[in-house]
């Protein structure tokens, strides 16, 4: 068992959640900084196997959903292995809809939980093995090693897994990255203990 301890913060003010859905990222830095990937790379079939809705795209090193009723592109999956990348800071922490993100074979390469700060939906992200996955290994449906390369698949919500519930009853607990959890507003409440309505 990883016994790192899960992080809750708990903000009583000030942020609604809506505020995480905005910010449209300029997505063609990181499609295009690394090496494209090779044919038949994890990325690639994963963007082919999920085409049910044909609205998948694969751009440089980036799988996007091209979606008509997301207003932007989204980012779904992103190929950053092999890439000399020695810290991401600040990288993907506004590409909110990531569910593959590959960083193996970054032989150089430190972490930190908050570098996937907004990242909730990660189904599968690869490490160089001597990392660890991001907020312990407790915050993930598996950790596994093989060929060198870390594994780790779905992320857990821990707000529904130990049923949080946030003190004001205008706020609930959102699973805002790995291991990480908030207490947001709920739509419509804003403000000092989620009090004020939005009018
Ligand atoms: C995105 O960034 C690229 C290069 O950094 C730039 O050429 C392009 O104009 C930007 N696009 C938008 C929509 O800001
Ligand atoms: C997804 O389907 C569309 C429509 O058939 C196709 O144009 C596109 O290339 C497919 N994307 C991938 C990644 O296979
Ligand atoms: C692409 O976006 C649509 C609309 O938001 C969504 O229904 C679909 O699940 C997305 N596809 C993937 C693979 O994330
Ligand atoms: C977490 O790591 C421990 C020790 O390395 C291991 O025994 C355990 O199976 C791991 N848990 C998961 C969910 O992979
Ligand atoms: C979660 O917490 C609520 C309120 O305390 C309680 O009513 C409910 O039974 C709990 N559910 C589980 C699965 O523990």
């Amino acid at each position: 068992m990883s016994n790192k301890k899960m992080r809750i913060v708990c903000l009583s003010f000030g942020i609604n959640v809506l505020l995480c859905s905005s910010v449209a990222a300029n997505n063609s830095q990181i499609c295009t900084q690394c090496n494209l990937p090779q044919l038949d790379s994890f990325l690639q079939q994963y963007c082919t196997k999920h085409n049910n809705t044909k609205s998948l795209k694969l751009d440089g090193s980036c799988c996007i959903n091209t979606s008509s009723s997301t207003k932007t592109e989204q980012i779904i999956g992103v190929d950053l292995s092999d890439c000399k990348l020695s810290k991401i800071s600040g990288l993907v922490n506004n590409l909110h809809n990531l569910k593959v993100l590959l960083l193996d074979k970054n032989v150089d390469l430190q972490i930190e939980d908050t570098d996937f700060n907004g990242l909730s939906h990660l189904e599968y992200m690869s490490l160089p093995e001597t990392l660890e996955c991001p907020g312990g290994n407790n915050s993930w449906r598996s950790d596994d090693v093989t060929d060198n390369t870390r594994i780790c698949k779905d992320e857990i919500n821990l707000c529904q897994q130990n049923n949080i519930t946030c003190p004001n009853e205008n706020s609930e607990c959102v699973l805002v990255g790995p291991g990480e959890m908030e207490c947001l507003c709920l739509p419509g409440y804003h403000g000092y203990k989620c009090l004020r309505k939005v009018s």
